[in-house]
């Protein structure tokens, strides 16, 4: 199963094993940066960290660093983060306002404002342009790269380097659902989630999978999280780490798509209030409230409630509280860049936002009482498969192997019970079918798409 030759074949059998090479190995990584973070889609943002005109927001596409900024009409626009001159990163703050980005090292800049430039990200100044370049330097050949794909969806901006990616909606399929839970007001409407806080960012020693992977179906490793029930940091302190309503949770994923979800299958439920929050009179009034707009506003919808989702490839969410959004970015074989955005319904009052500050703060991030637990095992398990002769004993998903069904109400979905690893396999598969070098075209061979 090892590298043969420079081949990456055989690194994901199909009898469930998986080679430690896709973990640890620098030849894998640098084919995953070509094959896989320069073609899929990637969350880059939330439109309200740039909620003006000019306003950016420094983020990350594979290990480039990308500009995400709002222009004059509203548009928005992801450019990379490097001056086409030398190669210095031209924005070196996390967030801000500007018109337009100077270069540090030699002064070209660059104008975001669409009433001074045709294209967003164009060259505008260059010192010396009469004198030592001639007025020869093609200033609009030599503008910022600018991403070709970029997608507002719900106020999560996503982008894809591939001209030719498929639209985002036919990219998720109907893990369109799922991502809804995270997205939308608890009410039932639509959207109006906002992050709260910035942006947490930290890194972890460990292969940049280990996260979407627990995220998109690991049910079984509770175990890992026992002292954090012991303790409790649910938002009303009790016992445990949530206190919400008992939801259902099955593996649902996309075998064709490569996403999936730890949560329940679309039907009719009306959301029980219950007496979560019960630690404050005020707290507990707002979600009363918001239950009762969901009833009336929904009616008898199907709805879909979730727990836990990765979209492939590196991007995971909460659908419930701590209803958040990370994204793994990966840095090197054995490191990543965690990131985590924290939502909120935009018109909660102060006192919920706090609460769900403080909640957040205990169970997610690089302090969160959860998210320690997870980030532990990950860490370790990277480092116990670097060695030589860790590195020649594949990993084992066989757990439920065989078993997957398709689901009715679902384009494109199985399910394949409460415990499985089914998710984990149809993850790889997905890995494996980008490393290979499919075209979008084989890659989205029999996915249902949007309007076809
Ligand atoms: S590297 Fe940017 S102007 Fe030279
Ligand atoms: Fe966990």
């Amino acid at each position: 199963m090892a590298i043969e030759n420079g081949s990456l074949k055989n690194l994901v059998s199909p009898d469930g094993t998986i080679s430690r090479e896709v973990f640890v190995n620098r030849e894998v990584y640098d084919q995953e940066l070509e094959q896989v973070f320069s073609r899929a889609w990637l969350l880059v943002g939330h439109e309200s960290l740039i909620p003006k005109p000019f306003d950016f927001f420094q983020s990350r596409m594979g290990e480039d660093s990308v500009i995400l900024t709002r222009d004059r009409q509203d548009k928005i626009h992801v450019l990379l983060n490097s001056c086409m001159h030398r190669g210095m990163r031209v924005c070196r703050y996390d967030k801000g306002n500007a018109r337009s980005f100077t270069c540090p090292y030699h002064g070209w800049s660059y104008s975001v404002d669409d009433k001074v430039v045709k294209t967003p990200g164009q060259l505008v100044g260059v010192p010396g342009y009469e004198e030592h370049y001639r007025c020869k330097l093609d200033k609009e050949a030599w503008g910022l790269v600018r991403c070709p794909n970029v997608f507002n969806y719900k106020g999560t901006i996503w982008a894809s380097w591939d001209k030719n990616a498929p639209p985002f909606l036919d990219y998720i399929g109907d893990m369109k659902l799922y991502l809804d839970a995270a997205l939308d007001n608890p009410d039932g409407s639509e959207g109006g989630s906002e992050v709260i806080g910035g942006v947490q960012r930290w890194r972890v020693p460990c292969n940049w999978k280990f996260a979407p992977e627990n995220f998109i179906g690991d049910h079984y490793h509770n175990i890992s999280h026992r002292s954090v029930d012991l303790v409790g940091i649910g938002p009303s302190d009790g016992r445990g780490r949530r206190d919400t309503e008992e939801y259902e949770s099955l593996i649902i994923g996309f075998p064709k798509l490569g996403h999936g979800v730890i949560g329940a299958l679309p039907h009719y439920q009306e959301l029980p209030y219950s007496a979560s929050y019960r630690n404050n009179k005020e707290v507990q009034e707002y979600y009363r409230q918001v239950y009762e707009r969901r009833v009336k506003l929904l009616g008898d919808r199907k709805r879909v409630l979730t727990g836990v989702a990765t979209i492939f490839p590196n991007m995971s969410f909460h659908g419930i509280q701590p209803r958040t959004l990370a994204i793994f970015h990966p840095q090197g074989p054995t490191e990543m860049e965690m990131w985590r955005f924290y939502l909120v319904d935009k018109d909660a009052p102060e006192v919920v936002r706090d609460m769900l500050r403080h909640y957040y703060l205990r169970y997610s991030g690089p302090g969160g009482l959860t998210e320690s637990d997870d980030m532990e095992n990950w860490g370790y398990a990277t480092q116990a498969s670097k060695g030589t002769i860790a590195r020649r004993h594949p990993y084992n998903y066989q757990m439920g192997m065989g078993y997957a069904e398709p689901v009715k109400d679902l384009r494109d979905a199985v399910v394949g019970g409460d415990t499985t690893e089914e998710n984990a396999r149809i993850f790889y598969n997905r890995w494996r079918q980008f490393m290979e070098g499919q075209s979008w075209e084989q890659l989205m061979a029999g996915a249902n798409q949007e309007g076809k």
